[in-house]
């Protein structure tokens, strides 16, 4: 998402300006090139250095220093700039944004840019609420900028209270999310996906039940790839040990019986379903309302099948593009292709689960992907969001057959 993009950052006279310096590091990491200017202000709280360090570029701070004869700085660095994110913002520099005032290089600069600009807030509760901030708030909304919500949290100043600087990270995140819409080609825009994520669990009495190894991470790493090709994005999770995708709906199940609700409320609208729960084969026929206690040398617990989720959803599949997931210790390939027709998903990914490393609560995965018409392909190991990545490629070439 953020991947080439050409970063302006802009930082104020904060004492969240050390965040910032993450924040660098943290945007390069998604791959972005980052330029930085600083306030005067900013330099009081971090040097320059430091910000040139991390982002290996020159730090804009004076609108007079012309380094090169045949450039104004400020316009260039405007016109350079894919993104301009202001963090922290001071409720100084949000005042002169709002009004137009450009009385510094970073106030200059972001009046002379036509770039989106993404505005983090970060300041003492008081002078968030006051009239006058929250008038310039308005106003910067009015001009389509982004503004985000501060954190509440113990300040600076020693009291609880509105506005801490988010995380670097879910800044990132938020700035993801706001540059969607704002990518000229996603493939999956406009797109439903609907992904299952986690193992189940057949409940056996009130405090035992039966599941599986499934984590839910290659489900929660589908859906944020999903999301960041465009697509609205609803997880159906048998767990609540991840944490929840930005921007991606959470619908959470505990049995097969519930996933299998859930999923059918959705799938009359939906373009694709991911089936990468491990969803129970069976479940306790009886379930005992009391725990069971303790008593005979042998218990039996019997058994019964329950819903083939992705079967019933191939056979009467309509619009919808289905994939589903193949973990196995033996057989991959045939009982993957097997699997294929009998369901009639439009794709199966299946991986080997007795290798290392590999399918259940890992953090990478091996994959063979299966469709109809063409030739499997083989995804080697990697992290589960690369693996996601892939799967999205194939399904979107098939998709698009
Ligand atoms: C220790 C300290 C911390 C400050 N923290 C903030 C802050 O978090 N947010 C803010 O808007 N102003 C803060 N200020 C006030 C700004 O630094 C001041 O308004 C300054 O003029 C802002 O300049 P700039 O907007 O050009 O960066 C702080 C000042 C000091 C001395």
């Amino acid at each position: 998402m953020l991947k080439n993009k050409n970063i302006a950052l802009y930082v104020c006279g904060g004492i969240a300006s050390y965040k910032a310096v993450d924040l660098v590091r943290q945007f390069i990491k998604q791959g972005a090139n980052v330029k930085v200017a600083m306030t005067a202000s900013a330099m009081e709280f971090v040097t320059p250095l430091t910000f040139q360090i991390v982002s290996k570029h020159h730090i804009y701070t004076d609108t007079f220093d012309e380094r090169e004869e045949d450039k104004v700085s400020h316009i260039h660095l405007a016109d350079w700039t894919d993104l301009a994110v202001i963090a922290p913002a001071t409720a100084n520099v949000i005042a002169k944004v709002a009004n137009g005032i450009a009385d510094d290089f970073v106030t200059t600069t972001l009046l002379a840019t036509t770039a989106p600009i993404f505005v983090v807030p970060a300041m003492n509760s008081h002078m968030l609420e006051n009239p006058a901030t929250v008038r310039n708030f308005a106003t910067l909304r009015l001009d389509k900028r982004f503004v985000m919500e501060p954190e509440t949290g113990f300040l600076a100043e020693g009291y609880e209270g509105k506005g801490r600087l988010p995380e670097p990270l879910t800044i990132v995140e938020s700035v993801k999310q706001f540059m969607i819409p704002r990518q000229a080609e996603l493939p999956l825009k406009n797109k439903r996906v609907v992904i299952t994520a986690g193992g189940t669990k057949e409940r056996i009495d009130p405090v035992r039940y039966i599941t599986n190894d499934s984590s839910g991470k290659m489900g929660y790493s589908l859906a944020s790839v999903a999301r960041d090709l465009g697509a609205q994005v609803t997880i159906i999770s048998a767990t609540s040990q991840l944490p929840e995708p930005f921007g991606v709906t959470v619908v959470y199940v505990s049995s097969a019986l519930e996933m299998l609700d859930a999923v059918l409320k959705e799938y009359a609208l939906v373009d694709i379903v991911v089936m990468a729960a491990a969803v129970s084969d069976y479940r306790p026929k009886k379930q005992a309302s009391k725990k069971i206690k303790k008593s005979e040398e042998l218990l039996i617990i019997e058994l019964e099948k329950t819903t083939d989720i992705l079967y019933q959803l191939g056979h009467t599949k309509q619009q919808q593009f289905l994939i589903g997931f193949a973990a196995e210790t033996n057989n991959l390939e045939s009982y993957a292709q097997e699997k294929l027709m009998r369901k009639k998903a439009n794709m199966i990914v299946a991986n080997d689960v007795s290798k290392p490393n590999v399918g259940f609560n890992q953090d990478t995965n091996e994959v063979i992907i299966f469709t109809p018409n063409s030739e499997p392909v083989k995804v080697s190991i990697r992290s589960k969001q690369k693996v996601a990545e892939e799967i999205f490629k194939v399904a979107i070439e098939q998709m698009i057959k």
